[in-house]
C-alpha cells in the first residue's frame, strides 16, 4: 500500500509533466493552447499552475508510463487508464481535455481535472477518488493560497478552476475551489483551521446561488464568519474578470461581499412577488426569522432599519414582531 502509493505519486507527478510538455512544446497542442489563450490564460499562469492538454488518441499515456516502467494494473487503480473490456490492454482516462492538475496540501499531484474543449460532456471529468484522493477534504490551488489564507485570515472560495486561477492572476491570491463536489464539513474544517472568515464567490447564475445558500450553514457550523460575494446575474468569476477586469473584480465583488444575512435576505425574495404590496408582510415575516437568528442587538437593529426604510414600516412594529419571534426561537 505505502509502496503503492509512492508510485503513483510519481507517476501523477510525470503525468503531468508530460500533459503540461504537450500543450506548450507539441503540435497536438496547439489548439488547446489556442483555446486557453482565447479565455485569457497567460504563460505564466499555465506554467504556474501547470495547465496540460491531453492528446485525442486513445493510450499515448499508458504507452509513456509502461515505457517508463510504471505497472498499467495499478495505473488503473490509481485513475489515470482503464483496462478495456475487451481485447485487454488499457487506454487512457483522460483525451482531448485540458488537463489541470490537483495538488495536495504539500503540493504533490493526486489528482486531474480534464475540460472538454468543445461542447463533449462531460464538461469536466475528474479523477476517481483513489488512495490518494478525497474528495471531500481536497480543496483546489490550497497548496498555493494558504500561506495568504493564513495571513489574511480569509478564504475566497469559488466554484471552478477557472474561477481560482483568474482570481489569482487578479491578485485574490486565497481563493480555492472544491472539486466537482459540494462543500462539505471536512473541508470546512480545514478551511477553519486557517481563516476566521470565508468569502463565497460562486457563480451568479441559480445554481451557484442556491450552492451558495448550502455553503452558509456549513461554514458557519464550522465557527467561521461567512460572507457571500454577489456576483451580477449569470456571471461567472472567470467571465467577470474577462469583461470588466481584476481591480473591478477585486474591488467591488471580494471587497463588496456582505454578510451571510444579508445575502438570505435577498435570496429569500425570490419568492415573493414584491412588486405587490400585498406580499410585503409575508416577507417581512421571513426576514424577520432571518434576523432574529443573528447574536447582537446592534445587528439585529440594523437591518431592521433597513427592512423599515425600504418597505415603509414603522422600525417599532418590525422590532415588536422580531421580539415574538425570538421568544420562540430562544
Ligand atoms: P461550471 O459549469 O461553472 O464551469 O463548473 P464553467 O464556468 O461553465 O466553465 P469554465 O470552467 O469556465 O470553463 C464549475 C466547476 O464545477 C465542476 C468543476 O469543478 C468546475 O470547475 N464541474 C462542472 C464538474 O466537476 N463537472 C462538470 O461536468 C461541470
Ligand atoms: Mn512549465
Ligand atoms: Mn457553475
Ligand atoms: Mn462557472
Ligand atoms: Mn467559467
Amino acid at each position: 500500500q505505502q509502496a503503492e502509493q509512492s508510485v503513483l505519486y510519481q507517476a501523477y507527478e510525470l503525468s503531468a509533466k508530460w500533459y503540461h510538455h504537450i500543450l506548450k512544446n507539441m503540435a497536438q497542442g496547439r489548439d488547446a493552447m489556442n483555446y486557453l489563450r482565447s479565455r485569457g490564460f497567460t504563460d505564466k499562469w499555465i506554467d504556474f499552475f501547470q495547465i496540460g492538454f491531453a492528446p485525442p488518441m486513445w493510450d499515448r499515456l499508458a504507452a509513456f508510463l509502461e515505457k517508463r516502467q510504471f505497472s498499467l494494473p495499478l495505473m488503473d487503480k490509481g485513475g489515470l487508464v482503464t483496462a478495456r473490456t475487451e481485447g485487454g490492454g488499457y487506454y487512457d482516462k483522460f483525451r482531448d481535455r485540458i488537463i489541470f492538475p490537483i495538488t495536495d496540501f504539500k503540493g504533490r499531484v493526486i489528482a486531474f481535472a480534464g475540460r472538454a474543449m468543445g461542447d463533449a460532456q462531460p464538461k469536466y471529468l475528474n479523477s476517481p477518488e483513489t488512495m490518494l484522493f478525497n474528495k471531500s477534504r481536497s480543496l483546489y490551488n490550497f497548496h498555493h493560497a494558504r500561506p495568504n489564507i493564513r495571513k489574511q485570515q480569509s478564504v475566497v472560495l469559488f466554484e471552478g478552476y477557472v474561477d481560482v486561477i483568474k482570481a489569482w492572476g487578479a491578485g485574490v491570491n486565497n481563493g480555492v475551489a472544491t472539486m466537482g463536489t459540494a462543500l462539505t464539513e471536512e473541508h470546512a474544517n480545514l478551511i477553519r483551521k486557517n481563516a476566521e472568515q470565508a468569502i463565497v464567490c460562486y457563480d451568479g447564475d441559480s445554481a451557484g446561488q442556491a450552492a451558495a445558500f448550502k455553503s452558509i450553514p456549513i461554514l458557519q457550523k464550522a465557527n467561521m464568519h461567512v460572507k457571500i460575494a454577489m456576483m451580477p446575474p449569470g456571471i461567472d468569476p472567470d467571465e467577470f474578470i474577462a469583461a470588466y477586469g481584476g481591480d473591478r473584480f477585486q474591488h467591488e465583488i471580494i471587497d463588496g461581499a456582505v454578510p451571510a444575512v444579508k445575502f438570505k435576505l435577498l435570496y429569500a425574495r425570490k419568492n415573493f412577488n414584491l412588486a405587490d404590496s400585498a406580499n410585503w408582510p409575508q416577507y417581512i415575516n421571513t426576514a424577520v426569522k432571518l434576523i432574529a437568528e443573528l447574536e447582537t442587538p446592534v445587528e439585529r437593529e440594523h437591518y431592521i432599519s433597513e427592512l423599515a426604510a425600504e418597505f415603509r414600516y414603522s422600525p417599532e412594529s418590525i422590532r415588536q414582531q422580531l421580539n415574538e419571534e425570538r421568544q420562540i426561537f430562544l
